[in-house]
């Protein structure tokens, strides 16, 4: 894909520790639930999916450039993910979260998201929390 250095930018500045090469295994092994959002021919946001179990989608990353924040970039490719996977009929997908992203935890929670546990030093010394939501 044409757009991978763009998108690789963004996924290290979701966490330092990410790595381009992880990155590009993503995408090749879920292409399609990879989405990106352009604003006059650029990209300003992507959203990466990946499948757990036969029943369990995985909302494995997502990211708006600062600049284009609150202007519902995010919820456009949350909702086509979600579509995507309502597609090929997951019934629930799951993200987890760093415990002190307060803008992320607010964006998953007023798109129906729920609190599903927690995983202990997920990020370094933080904790990820699990959220999750029932596809239809
Ligand atoms: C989380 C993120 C993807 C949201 O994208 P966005 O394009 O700003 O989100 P939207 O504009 O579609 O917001 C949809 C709703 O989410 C909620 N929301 C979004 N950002 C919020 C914030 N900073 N504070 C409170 N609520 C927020 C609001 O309810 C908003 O609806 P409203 O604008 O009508 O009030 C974006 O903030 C981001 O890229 N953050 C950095 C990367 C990141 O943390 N990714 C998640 C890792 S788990």
């Amino acid at each position: 894909m044409r757009e991978l250095p763009e998108v690789a930018k963004m996924w290290k500045k979701l966490e330092p520790n990410n790595s381009r090469y992880d990155m590009i295994k993503f995408y090749m092994l879920f292409r399609q639930y990879f989405y990106v959002y352009k604003n006059r021919e650029k990209i300003i946001g992507f959203v990466a999916g990946s499948v757990k179990s036969d029943v369990r989608s995985h909302l494995s990353a997502i990211y708006v450039k600062e600049e284009f924040r609150k202007k519902g970039v995010g919820e456009n490719l949350l909702k086509t993910l979600e579509a995507a996977f309502e597609k090929s009929d997951f019934r629930k997908i799951t993200l987890e979260v760093k415990e002190d992203n307060k803008e992320a935890i607010e964006f998953y929670k007023g798109l129906g998201y729920a609190f599903a546990g927690k995983k202990s030093r997920y990020y370094g010394e933080k904790d990820a929390l699990i959220y999750s939501k029932e596809l239809s």
